[in-house]
């Protein structure tokens, strides 16, 4: 298929058929920045609410560059893959204090920002700009395998950079905006994992479909067996509220607020023992239903411990808060222990 074969039928099939109501499609660069780094690990039904919210509070970079991490935080809370939040207020700080709030206009000057790659700075800079800039993410190197019949895991690292040459080539001089979204929207919503292969604009001109071999590629990843932790939390509770912990600056859950936390999967009479030297006066401890969340990295198995202690608490450990109920639904926190918190006080 000759390039402009493959970006003319792209472009009239998005026009018709691709998704042109999303909330962020603009071309101003703050929102078009905060939408692909709310976009990269989550999905578009998802991300529209967190979006609209994010941009009422923090309008404009100047807004976003003077959040306090925690305020963020409470913005983020829920979408996972919290360095990201992380990596928006440290580039904000960076544009408008070295940059005079003035966006990069290239892409290897977004690429110079944290937590921006080169898809994610190619997608701004050919959303703002209408830069001849192409986009390989996880959706269109699935998109493009299959109709080059590409017969490899879709993480191989020689593939990867054939890929990229492979999009670049096939970039248009024309309607770049509307191009990478067709790009996006045929990834996500027809040559999706399960393709409809009834509806797409290249049935007829995929190699993977005339080989039958549309539901193979890519082939699946070379697994690397993810590793386990346990962990054991104590919620200690009253009819108050309950007490949370800021978790460090290092490790998973960078500067949220969860529940104190040990290693491993304790015992009640560990966990008693762990209590020793609080300065709570115990009334009952319960153990919960022990339930997995997955980091990109390790499962962790979170074993948790209902500690009800009596009302005039003065818990003194390090980083702890006594929270009230009501304040719950204003702290950032990370979902699992969002989720466990509402089951528990529900
Ligand atoms: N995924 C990543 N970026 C996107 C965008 N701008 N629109 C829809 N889905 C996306």
């Amino acid at each position: 298929m000759l390039p402009e074969e493959f970006s003319n039928t792209l472009i009239k099939w998005q026009k018709e058929s691709g998704r042109n109501n999303l909330p962020w499609q603009v071309t101003d660069p703050y929102k078009r920045w905060v939408s692909e780094i709310m976009l990269q690990q989550t999905q578009v039904a998802t991300v529209i609410e967190y979006y609209e919210r994010f941009m009422r509070r923090f309008p404009t970079v100047q807004s976003l560059a003077q959040a306090s991490e925690d305020e963020l935080m409470q913005y983020w809370s829920g979408l996972g893959y919290y360095s990201r939040a992380r990596n928006m207020l440290r580039s904000a700080k960076i544009i408008v204090q070295d940059n005079q709030g003035v966006f990069p206009q290239k892409r290897l000057d977004w690429e110079k920002l944290p937590g921006v790659g080169r898809s994610t700075a190619a997608a701004v800079v050919a959303f703002s700009f209408g830069e001849k800039e192409t986009i390989l993410d996880g959706n269109v190197k699935r998109v493009l395998m299959r109709i080059y019949g590409i017969e490899a895991p879709s993480d191989d690292k020689e593939v990867t950079k054939h890929l990229w040459e492979l999009a670049e080539s096939l970039l248009p001089d024309h309607d770049l905006p509307r191009y990478i979204q067709g790009l996006m929207d045929l990834g996500a919503t027809v040559c999706a994992r399960k393709p409809k292969c009834d509806v797409c604009p290249f049935a007829n001109c995929c190699e993977a479909k005339r080989q039958e071999k549309q539901n193979e590629i890519p082939l699946p990843k070379k697994r690397l067996s993810r590793s386990q932790k346990e962990w054991t939390f104590l919620l200690l509770w009253n009819d108050d509220g309950c007490l949370l912990q800021k978790r460090s600056e290092q490790g998973v859950w960078r500067g949220l607020y969860s529940l104190p936390s040990v290693d491993g999967d304790l015992s009640e009479e560990e966990v008693m023992e762990t209590l020793k030297g609080w300065n709570v006066k115990i009334r009952n401890v319960q153990r919960l239903e022990s339930f997995p969340h997955d980091f990109s990295h390790f499962r962790l198995i979170l074993h948790p411990f209902a500690i009800h202690v009596s009302d005039d608490v003065t818990a003194t450990k390090a980083n702890t808060r006594w929270v009230r109920l009501k304040e719950l639904p204003d702290i950032g926190m990370p979902a699992p222990i969002r989720s466990l918190l509402e089951r528990f006080f529900a």
